[in-house]
């Protein structure tokens, strides 16, 4: 059973039930990209269209998830469209660039992902915990979370990225992301129409600023790394700038470093601190699962703040974490081209159609979740995981190309999650929920507002 103590559901998006023309897509995709998502594709396998002279395909079918993922992985690259919005920030870099481009780069900071080292960045998540906590203190009853989350994940990534931040004022460089989503970032009508990339589109001179700073900050923190050169830190930074492609001996140049670390540095933190601020909202509106997952890390942390041995004795943290990016998957849409004619769950797909691969509405899907607007942890114990097909539950991507950062996101996660509930209770703040939005990510377009009290140690 659901564990429903709300009687209204937890925010989400109203499907529109006709399909939009192309203006209104347009005009939805530049809003909200979870808005093109017509009623349909929450019930249907696969719903296919025509904008402009492209055939799309939103693809919700598991069995052709599997195909576009993995098994002719190679005849669905990143779609252009994507990689448009991308590029001005983070060039022909781990998540952008295909084939042998990608490949090199991709065993270059494997090494830096591996458990082990992971596993040795657990003792400075477990600091910011404490400092997020300590910040949550002393902000009063009331907090916007994103705002917190945002701060912690972003001392993590820096340290795993650079060993430190010193080159890195966080509200400077966090403006400039926003900023960038909501101008270089956004889909434009002209992409969409595959107008060549040469035209300039309306958003993308706006973002150039922003691009600038963040760049700016990047580039002072490399280079000041460069005059140390210990190579000795086992950061990314020092595992990229040590990286050889064994085929062609080629290494990085400073412009791949650069958009490697800009990316990292974004991705990073972002959609972690994404998940965790949903992760927060959905608790403050379900007390009674709150209340079990404060037992049980109460009774695991005491008063300490989380560390990798205590995880695996809180195991409803993590629950609570995957359900919550079930239901706000921090990328909530991704999108594919098509280099060969194939066939998905029984359909002709045509070399040069978009697929649209919305893991917002898969995660909903009425034929492969009961109710699946509502909040239940539950869905994540083991024999229920073990009962569904895989490629139901993808906030992580799949494949070759799933995202390398899936056990460092969820593990820093796991820490913060599980000091701030041992320490606080979290309730509904006062002003109204806030709606699902995506630009590139998943975010709640007021910010999650809550009220904050800390529990009687
Ligand atoms: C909750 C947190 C995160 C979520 C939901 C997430 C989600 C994703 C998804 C869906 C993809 C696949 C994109 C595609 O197939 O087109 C991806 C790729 C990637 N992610 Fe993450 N990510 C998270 C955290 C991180 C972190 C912490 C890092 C690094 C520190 C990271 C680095 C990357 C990289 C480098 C790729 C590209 C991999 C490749 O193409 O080979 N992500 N991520």
């Amino acid at each position: 059973m659901p564990q429903t103590d709300l009687q209204m559901l937890p925010p989400h998006v109203e499907p529109h039930g006709k399909p939009l023309s192309i203006l209104q897509s347009v005009r939805a995709a530049r809003r909200n990209v979870l808005e093109i998502i017509p009623a349909i594709a929450y019930q249907q396998p696969i719903v296919s269209g025509r904008m402009g002279a492209s055939r799309w395909h939103m693809v919700q079918d598991p069995a052709s998830l599997r195909r576009i993922y993995l098994d002719n992985a190679a005849n669905y690259p990143k779609s252009e469209v994507m990689l448009r919005m991308l590029r001005p920030a983070i060039g022909n870099s781990l998540f952008t660039a295909e084939g042998a481009e990608w490949r090199w780069q991709r065993r270059a900071v494997a090494p830096v992902f591996a458990q082990r080292n992971v596993t040795a960045l657990a003792p400075v998540m477990t600091a910011t915990a404490e400092r997020a906590s300590q910040r949550l203190h002393a902000a009063g009853p009331h907090a916007e979370l994103v705002a917190e989350m945002l701060t912690a994940t972003f001392d993590v990534i820096c340290e795993v990225a650079l060993s430190g931040r010193e080159h890195f004022d966080a509200k400077v460089y966090g403006a400039a992301i926003i900023r960038y989503f909501e101008t270089a970032g956004k889909a434009s009508l002209l992409d969409f129409l595959r107008v060549p990339s040469w035209f300039p589109r309306p958003g993308e001179l706006l973002g150039y600023g922003a691009v600038h700073t963040m760049h700016d900050m990047v580039a002072k923190a490399i280079d000041a790394r460069r005059a140390q050169a210990t190579g000795q830190a086992d950061d990314l930074l020092d595992f990229m700038l040590k990286a050889t492609d064994p085929e062609t001996g080629r290494t990085m140049s400073a412009q791949d470093v650069l958009h490697n670390m800009q990316f990292f540095i974004v991705a990073g933190h972002e959609t972690t601190a994404l998940a965790l601020s949903w992760a927060l909202q959905l608790l403050a509106l379900y007390p009674k699962v709150q209340e079990e997952a404060y037992a049980e890390a109460r009774s695991v942390l005491d008063d300490q703040p989380a560390s990798l041995g205590h995880l695996e004795d809180m195991p409803l943290g993590r629950r609570i974490l995957e359900e919550s990016m079930r239901l706000y998957p921090p990328v909530g849409m991704l999108a594919r081209e098509v280099l060969a004619n194939d066939q998905l769950g029984g359909r002709d797909i045509r070399a040069n159609d978009v697929i649209f691969l919305p893991l917002y509405a898969l995660h909903r899907h009425a034929t492969l979740w009961d109710n699946p607007n509502t909040f239940n942890p539950d869905r994540f114990l083991p024999e229920q995981v073990k009962a569904r097909d895989r490629y139901s539950y993808l906030p992580f991507g799949a494949g070759p190309r799933v995202c390398v950062g899936a056990n460092f996101a969820m593990m820093q996660a796991q820490i913060i999650l599980g000091t701030l509930l041992s320490r606080f209770r979290f309730a509904p703040g006062p002003r109204p929920l806030p709606h699902p939005t995506m630009l590139m990510t998943v975010r709640p377009d007021t910010g999650i507002n809550l009220r904050v009290t800390p529990r009687q140690m």
